[in-house]
């Protein structure tokens, strides 16, 4: 059994937990930014960067003293090395180094993605290799075919927004604090997903790609007319949005089938699973193609360290440390063979 301390600070939630080969979660602690960044209707990076800062270590604590345990126990820290806001991710690595330096364990720095892509296995120990994975959060909107630790087939992303991205920018055009997701959602069960009509970008397209920069603008101007009640256009934008990601897992499902390579399971990961709409939507895809859905508990979606821990946990299983010299990248894509998609360059 091998226990990893896992460190996430790539965003606006800074998050420490010790986990287990075995799957426990010893203890996780998070601290959210929300309150610093809802002033200015975003996260701030800067502010994000000194807030990292300030609480990553009470946070390590926290967690050592949660398990009744010391550095000394576990075998190996993880800390998230991008991508993400650069400044955040250089002090949850640099903190991941200093501990490693200090505690003579090896240093596994996580892709973040990976965090997010892994985290299904650790809520769940009979998901096997390979899964069809959507991967839809604020800063990413992708498909991936996982099929193994680190071997990760990207085949498809967005163009323009990520989902969460969608989510938040609609949210804040309906007056809806940040982060504007889970306000969305709540709205939106009290609205009519068919009274306002909203494209579906993509819908059907030969490409396997997302686009809601289009659906976004169109949130825009049914608000603008003043003719619609706010949780009529949420329920609408979420009602579209749902089609758009339900026809592109469609589109991968159908190429991964005539390759002959169709997976046994469809995963979701990153916060907008969180979303019960979505949940559903991919459940019933899952049930139509005989595959097997898996959600992480709502708490695993969005970011934090478990799922850090716990992707160093399957790396460090498989040998994969890295030195003391490795750098943070603000950019990092999980499939680096990938082609650059067009105006995807940020999103990649
Ligand atoms: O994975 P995550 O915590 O951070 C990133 O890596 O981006 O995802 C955050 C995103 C935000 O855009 C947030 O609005 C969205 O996930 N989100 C939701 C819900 N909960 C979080 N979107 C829709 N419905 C929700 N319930
Ligand atoms: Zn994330």
């Amino acid at each position: 059994m091998t226990i990893i301390l896992g460190i996430e600070s790539s965003c606006d939630e800074t998050a420490a937990a010790l986990v287990t080969s075995d799957r426990r979660v010893l203890a996780h602690a998070l601290a959210s930014q929300i309150a610093e960044h809802a002033p200015f209707g975003g996260v701030v990076p800067e502010i994000a960067a000194r807030a990292h800062a300030d609480r990553l270590m009470p946070l390590v604590e926290q967690v050592f003293t949660e398990a009744g345990m010391r550095l000394h126990d576990v075998d190996a820290i993880a800390a998230t090395a991008g991508p993400g806001l650069i400044g955040g991710v250089m002090v949850g690595l640099i903190t991941g180094k200093a501990l490693a330096h200090a505690s003579g364990k090896p240093l596994v720095a996580v892709n973040h993605l990976e965090g997010h892509a892994l985290s299904p296995r650790l809520a769940d120990a009979t998901l096997q290799f390979p899964y069809l994975l959507l991967l839809v959060s604020g800063g990413h909107c992708q498909i991936l075919l996982v099929t193994s630790v680190g071997a990760y087939r990207r085949l498809a992303t967005t163009i323009d927004d990520a989902a969460g991205e969608a989510f938040d920018k609609s949210a804040k055009l309906l007056g809806l604090p940040y982060p504007g997701g889970p306000a969305l959602e709540v709205l939106a069960a009290k609205g009519d997903r068919r009274a306002v009509p909203l494209p579906r970008p993509m819908l059907r397209s030969a490409e396997p790609h997302f686009s809601f920069a289009g659906l976004k603008s169109a949130v825009a101007r049914a608000v603008a007319t003043g003719a619609h009640q706010a949780a009529d256009i949420a329920a609408s934008f979420q009602f579209a949005l749902v089609d758009c990601l339900i026809d592109r897992v469609g589109h991968a499902l159908n190429q991964l089938a005539a390759e002959g390579a169709m997976p046994k399971a469809l995963v979701v990961a990153g916060g907008v699973a969180a979303n019960g709409a979505v949940r559903t939507a991919l459940q019933n895809i899952a049930e139509t193609r005989d595959l097997r859905f898996i959600a992480p508990p709502l708490w695993l979606c969005t970011d934090n360290a478990a799922m850090i821990g716990w992707a160093g946990v399957e790396r460090y299983g498989a040998g994969l440390i890295d030195t003391l010299d490795v750098v943070a990248r603000p950019r990092w894509p999980l499939d680096d063979k990938a082609a650059i998609v067009r105006g995807a360059g940020v999103k990649a």
